[in-house]
């Protein structure tokens, strides 16, 4: 899918604003404020129409990751933030493009990121630029040039940990594709005061640190060193160690990025030993030596050190060492060579080291160029980037200030040149009428400097070449007449000075008053540093040089070239490669980058108003603001405008079908747009105020967000309904699949259902089949069986006598048979007696035979008492009927019962028959007597007891006198209705009577007699045969009787012996009679 492109804008979410042409009101403070918030909010670059203001960070930002690269890449200069990426791609798309050379001017004070700037610049067309193997070493080569040029060109000062100490104007070269070619870079005035002396707090050149912190042993054993900075003069010790600075690890790049751009190692060592010869030459010490003549000479105080330069470059130790001693001065065929004191000895030495090394780094850069340029002869096109020390303003300022500022001084005056030519040739190409812009040239303080006849430099040369005595006061003087009445130079001596009595302007100082500011020259110095001066002997000795590079370096060393000439100044020099340079960049398109640094710590988010106001000051940004904004503050062309602002007007909202031109027109009418605050171009419309800008920016606002909301308002109506859309879809779908689910199972369920009643009807009839067959089966079997059994019964039958089983039974009957009859053989001898009473019986003979054993016994025993009883009269049988009845009666009742068991029941104790005293007794009775005894009547009143004789007939009971035998009482047996008696030994009982009856009137009978047992067995039996009924018998050892109206208590008690066994009988009370028995 293509990428969906997002028309932005620099308008889009400003930080204050993004190019200073908008700024409302523009003032100083306006501009820094607006310079100071972006800072604050990491917009480091702000625009200046097409100029790129950096303010440096000092701190790394993810600004410029290779994303941000791909968001730079072909876009329009003010579609995205500002950026040094999008200066970058429009120099390089219109170099591509339309064939325009570009060159990017980096201006700013040190320490500002103007080298940082360069490099990024660099990396960015690199990263942009064609690719492939070749293109790529090529950008490689041009971007590892960097690494070695700082190595020897920059230096740590008090403003910059890496301060670049020359300036570099770098020409990178491209094919008509845009693919980099190669390069070529011009150096400018390198600081090389430096490498003799540092001021406090700096140090010298990266490269002295870098060899001895990171060169091997074997190395700085080479080169005549050793690894302690303290041991050379021309290192300045305090400010040795750079924080955050890795001088080993540099030296390794270095050595790295010096292969890469294609130093061979012969080479690379040739640099490193001029290096080496540089240091060492600083410990080269001098002691005066008197001379007889009177002049002053010097002499090298210790030879050793000199010694191993001369070993170190090949150069002999005698020519060296005179060199030091003397001058030589020859003019028309005369040589004359004077003796050199200390000072002038010590001033050798430092010129030679300076030209050493200055000259070193020219061939650095030779050297650099040849590996890099292109090595085809196509037309190439070309970018240039300007790396250059910016406007110095220090407290001392010398000859190398006055030629930086009179570089940018140059500088300025092409850039006010290109900027109002820019403009004014696109007011021409856009039909647009020019109105003057008033503006500071400052061509005249060009002219001061650069006047071929009364300019300064010309005036420094002028006395440089002058014979005679030539110091820099004379020089001040020069320019004092000459100079004196031009409006931006001032000295004490000038006659048109204002300051004339200003005590602040010191003696031998002159002041410049620059477009960015006074600056105050020390004069001092400017002659000797103009004149570049190396002794004719030095350059000479170092031409005899076996060193190839040293000896390349001083050509006119070389006797046989010998130039009467002076050497061009170092002035004049620098003036001719300015104009060059100037002359190169007016060909090109120029693109800015004005650097500012916002603080003089180094520091990160510190923002110094004051600092920076200065450099805005000296930059003249705010004139720059003001160029562009002459006549109009703000141009673009119709279709990004239209495209922009079409939504704030029906006509041309959504689309606009004719040309961006008129869309714009009817766009600006529509919204009522004054017409002198717009002008129309041929291909871009002009707005005269940023107000007007930023009233469309707003109207532009509020219409986004309106739109927004209507985007929002359709697309979530669009999102809902789609999404509607799907879930009916879906709901069908879901439908649709679960009724075929649905159904399936139901399918599926019925077949089951099926088949399950399908299996059990199949089961039930496959039962049914089998229990019929089974049925008929058990049929068969059963009549299989029962024709078995019946066979096998009529076989058994037939065969069953013959069984053995059979014989086993037969045997045991037999046996048993014969036991029995064995046991009744024996039985029968051993028969016990007949008498009922014998217990005997023989033993059991056999355990089996018990019950027969005993039911014998029992059957015998009943045998025997049978023929016992037959033997029985019947008289005998009545009493022992008697004798069982009274046993039934008494028996375990009553104590007396078996004393009575012995005694035969003879009833007719008195034989009344027999007596004739009872003669008259017999005839009174005619009934059969059953009992005749004499008894003891118990008296009812007192229990004393009388004699009476005691009758039973069969009806009746009649008491008797015993002596007279006359009738007492008669008591018909009916009226008897109870006997009572105890349950002792004793004789006593008691006859009750009915009540009511005759008889009863006296109460019942107390009798006692010896044959109890007998009389109550007999009246008992009589009662029942008589009446029926059944005589009640009381066995009780207390009972009532009644006593005429009395009921009284016969108690029966243990008596006492005494009385002998006789029981005795007492009335207590008319309630008890007490009867003792012992
Ligand atoms: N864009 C940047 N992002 C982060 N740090 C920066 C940036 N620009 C500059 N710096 C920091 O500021 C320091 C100074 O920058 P640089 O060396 O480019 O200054 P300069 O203008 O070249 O100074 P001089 O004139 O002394 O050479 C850098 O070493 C770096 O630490
Ligand atoms: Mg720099």
């Amino acid at each position: 899918m293509a990428k969906m492109e997002v028309k932005t804008s620099l308008l889009d979410n400003m930080i204050g604003v993004g190019d200073m042409v908008l700024l409302e009101p523009l003032t100083e403070e306006t501009f820094i404020h607006n310079l100071k918030k972006r800072f604050d909010h990491n917009e480091i670059y702000t625009y200046i129409g097409s100029v790129v203001i950096s303010v440096n960070p000092y701190r790394s930002l993810p600004i410029y990751s290779p994303e941000k690269v791909e968001d730079y890449r072909n876009r329009n200069f003010y579609e995205l933030s500002p950026h040094i990426f999008a200066l970058s791609d429009e120099a390089y798309r219109s170099l591509r493009d339309q064939d325009k050379d570009q060159c990017i001017l980096i201006t700013g004070e040190s320490g500002a990121g103007k080298t940082e700037a360069s490099k990024l610049v660099m990396s960015y067309v690199a990263a942009v630029c064609g690719k492939g193997a070749e293109v790529n070493q090529v950008k490689e080569q041009l971007l590892q040039s960097n690494p070695v040029l700082e190595a020897f060109g920059n230096a740590k000062t008090v403003r910059n940990d890496n301060s670049s100490r020359f300036g570099k104007y770098m020409d990178i070269e491209f094919d008509f594709k845009g693919d980099p070619l190669g390069g070529v870079i011009s150096n400018y005035l390198l600081e090389k005061s430096r490498v003799v002396k540092q001021p406090r707090g700096e140090r010298n050149f990266h490269v002295f640190y870098q060899l001895l912190s990171g060169a091997s042993e074997e190395l700085l054993e080479k080169l005549k060193l050793e690894r302690d900075f303290s041991r050379y003069n021309y290192l300045s010790l305090d400010s040795a160690r750079v924080n955050g600075v890795d001088d080993a690890a540099n030296f390794r790049t270095v050595r790295n990025a010096m292969q890469i751009v294609g130093f061979m190692d012969h080479e690379a060592e040739a640099v490193l030993e001029v290096v080496a010869a540089v240091l060492k030459l600083g410990n080269i010490e001098f002691k005066p030596e008197s001379r007889v003549n009177g002049l002053d000479e010097s002499k090298i105080k210790d030879k050793n050190e000199l010694k191993e330069i001369c070993e170190l470059t090949g150069i002999d130790q005698a020519v060296l060492e005179r060199a030091f001693s003397f001058r030589t001065v020859e003019a028309k065929q005369e040589k004359v060579s004077t003796t050199l004191n200390v000072a002038q000895a010590y001033y050798a030495r430092d010129a030679l080291a300076k030209n050493l090394y200055s000259r070193l780094f020219s061939w650095l850069v030779n050297r650099i160029n040849e590996s890099i340029k292109a090595q085809t002869k196509v037309r190439k096109k070309v970018m240039g980037v300007l790396d250059i020390y910016g406007f110095e303003i220090f407290e001392d300022n010398s000859f190398e200030q006055f030629i930086i500022n009179y570089c940018n001084e140059k500088l300025q005056q092409i850039f006010i040149e290109l900027t109002l030519k820019e403009e004014q040739e696109e007011y021409i190409r856009e039909d647009i009428e020019w109105t003057h812009i008033d503006y500071f040239n400052n061509a005249i303080i060009c002219d001061l400097i650069e006047n071929n006849t009364n300019g300064i430099l010309a005036m420094l040369d002028e006395e440089c070449l002058r014979p005679g005595t030539v110091t820099d006061d004379t020089f001040l003087e020069k320019l004092n007449q000459v100079c004196a009445t031009h409006q931006h130079f001032e000295s004490r001596m000038s006659r048109c000075s204002r300051f004339l009595n200003d005590t602040s302007l010191p003696h031998s100082c002159f002041r410049i008053q620059h477009y960015a500011g006074k600056v105050l020259y020390q004069v001092e110095g400017f002659v000797d540093k103009n004149n570049d001066l190396l002794y004719r002997d030095l350059s000479q000795a170092m031409w005899k040089a076996g060193h190839t590079l040293i000896k390349s370096l001083f050509p006119e060393g070389n006797p046989t070239k010998i130039n009467l000439k002076r050497p061009p100044t170092a002035g004049s020099q620098f003036k001719a490669s300015v104009a060059t340079l100037m002359k190169n960049l007016q060909t090109k398109n120029p693109n800015y980058i004005r650097c500012i640094k916002p603080n003089d710590k180094k520091a990160a988010h510190i923002f110094s108003e004051a600092l920076v106001c200065h450099q805005i000051r000296y930059l003249g940004l705010l004139e720059n603001v003001r160029v562009r904004r002459a006549g109009y503050a703000f141009r673009q062309a119709y279709e990004p405008c239209l495209e922009r602002y079409k939504m704030l007007c029906t006509q041309t909202w959504p689309h606009w079908r004719g040309p961006a031109r008129a869309g714009v027109e009817v766009l600006f009418n529509e919204l009522e747009i004054p017409v002198e605050e717009y002008s129309f171009g041929r291909s871009k419309i002009f707005i005269r105020n940023p107000r007007t800008l930023f009233k469309l920016e707003d109207l532009r606002k509020q219409r986004l967000e309106d739109l927004a909301t209507l985007i929002q308002k359709i697309y979530r109506g669009w999102k809902c309904r789609t999404h509607f859309l799907l879930m009916r879809k879906s709901q069908i779908v879901v439908a649709a699949w679960f009724r075929r689910y649905a159904q399936q199972k139901r399918y599926q369920q019925t077949k089951r259902s099926a088949l399950v009643i399908q299996s059990y009807i199949r089961g039930w009839k496959a039962r049914k089949i089998l229990r019929e067959l089974r049925h008929q089966k058990r049929c068969e079997e059963a009549a299989t069986t029962i024709a078995a059994y019946w066979h096998g019964t009529q076989v058994r039958r037939e065969y069953r006598k013959f069984f053995r089983a059979n014989a086993g039974k037969k045997i045991y009957e037999f046996t048993i048979q014969r036991i029995m009859q064995k046991y009744f053989l024996e039985m029968k001898s051993k028969m016990p007696s007949l008498s009922p009473i014998d217990k005997n019986w023989p033993p059991r003979p056999f355990l089996f035979l018990d019950s027969t054993h005993k039911e014998l016994k029992r059957i015998f025993h009943l045998w025997r008492c049978k023929k016992y009883r037959d033997q029985f009269t019947d008289q005998q049988k009545l009493i022992y009927e008697e004798k069982l009845e009274a046993s039934e009666l008494f028996k375990d009742k009553k104590a007396l019962y078996p004393s009575s068991v012995g005694q035969p029941f003879q009833g007719a104790y008195l034989e009344i028959n027999k007596n004739p005293k009872y003669k008259k007794l017999k005839d009174a009775i005619d009934e059969k007597i059953i009992i005749a005894e004499v008894v003891n009547k118990i008296n009812r009143a007192n229990g004393k007891s009388t004699s009476r004789i005691f009758l039973l007939t069969n009806n009746n009971l009649l008491l008797a006198d015993q002596k007279s035998g006359q009738i007492k009482s008669e008591v018909p047996l009916v009226d008897v209705t109870k006997v009572s008696m105890s349950s002792q030994n004793d004789g006593f009982f008691a006859i009750h009577l009915k009540e009511g009856s005759e008889a009863a009137s006296k109460g019942d009978f107390l009798f006692s007699s010896d044959h109890l047992i007998e009389m109550a067995t007999k009246l008992y039996r009589t009662t029942l045969s008589q009446t029926r009924q059944k005589l009640n018998i009381e066995i009780s050892d207390e009972f009532l009787v009644q006593f005429r109206q009395d009921k009284v208590c016969v108690k029966f008690i243990q008596g006492n012996q005494k009385n002998g066994s006789v029981p005795t009988c007492k009335r207590k009370n008319n309630r008890l009679l007490e009867v003792a028995v012992p």
